[in-house]
């Protein structure tokens, strides 16, 4: 199977399994990516009624919207019922990278404030280690290069991602970072003056992970 069918395919199975669960009163958290627009063109095709969505990025509330799906500001919901979102990398405790869209700020707001994170991936996405793909790091722009030499002093090898987030500020893309334990970097990564957020889903990560294998058949994981 291609690629998009395999986003397809997993955004699809979640959407069933998610479906059948759909309360009047839930509103969903929707996250960025090629494999969330396809579960948005579930959404699209379903008749659930559900209260709306928080959105995670101007591409997807557009997308959402398009469709005509309510999109609530998130200062107007006081719960997120399940919040759904891909990600770049997942380790064997379901810890994430994200960010490869940009969107990793909002994208933790929203997982912060949400009752279950499902993570829908490919199984090219599953990785022993995080770290392959380099952490995306949201900057203030006036910090952006005290924020690269805090992050060269950490051992990573940052680079500056051309163009600006929804939220105006700048990506830092950073390799080389062994990251064994997320958690204490997504916690020494924050604390640098200057940072928004890091792209290290750790601290808030998924309890649900659907992963499409290569042959299109999906593995439905629970938590550790
Ligand atoms: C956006 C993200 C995405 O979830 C991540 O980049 C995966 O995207 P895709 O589903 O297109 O592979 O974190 O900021």
């Amino acid at each position: 199977m291609t690629p998009d069918e395999l986003k397809q395919r997993v955004a699809e199975a979640a959407f069933i399994y998610l479906e059948q669960q759909f309360q009047t009163n839930w509103v969903l958290g929707i996250g960025t990516g090629s494999t969330v627009n396809c579960f948005i063109d579930c959404l699209a095709r379903s008749s659930q009624t559900f209260v709306g969505a928080v959105s995670s990025s101007v591409q997807s509330t557009d997308k959402l919207k398009a469709y005509n799906i309510d999109v609530l500001d998130i200062n107007d919901v006081s719960a997120v019922m399940v919040y759904i979102d891909g990600a770049d990398e997942v380790d064997p405790t379901f810890a994430l990278i994200k960010g490869g869209g940009g969107a990793l700020t909002r994208e933790k707001i929203v997982a912060s404030i949400a009752h279950r994170f499902v993570c829908i991936v490919d199984e090219s996405k599953l990785v022993p280690r995080l770290g392959e793909f380099p952490v995306p790091v949201e900057v203030l722009p006036l910090a952006s290069r005290a924020v690269a030499a805090q992050l060269g002093s950490l051992g990573g090898h940052p680079k500056l991602r051309s163009g600006l987030t929804d939220n105006g500020n700048c990506i830092l893309d950073v390799s080389g970072l062994e990251i064994d334990e997320p958690e204490y970097w997504e916690r020494i990564i924050n604390d640098i003056p200057g940072v928004v957020t890091t792209g290290i889903f750790s601290i808030h990560r998924p309890q649900e992970i659907f992963v499409a294998r290569a042959d299109g058949n999906i593995d439905h994981r629970m938590g550790p």
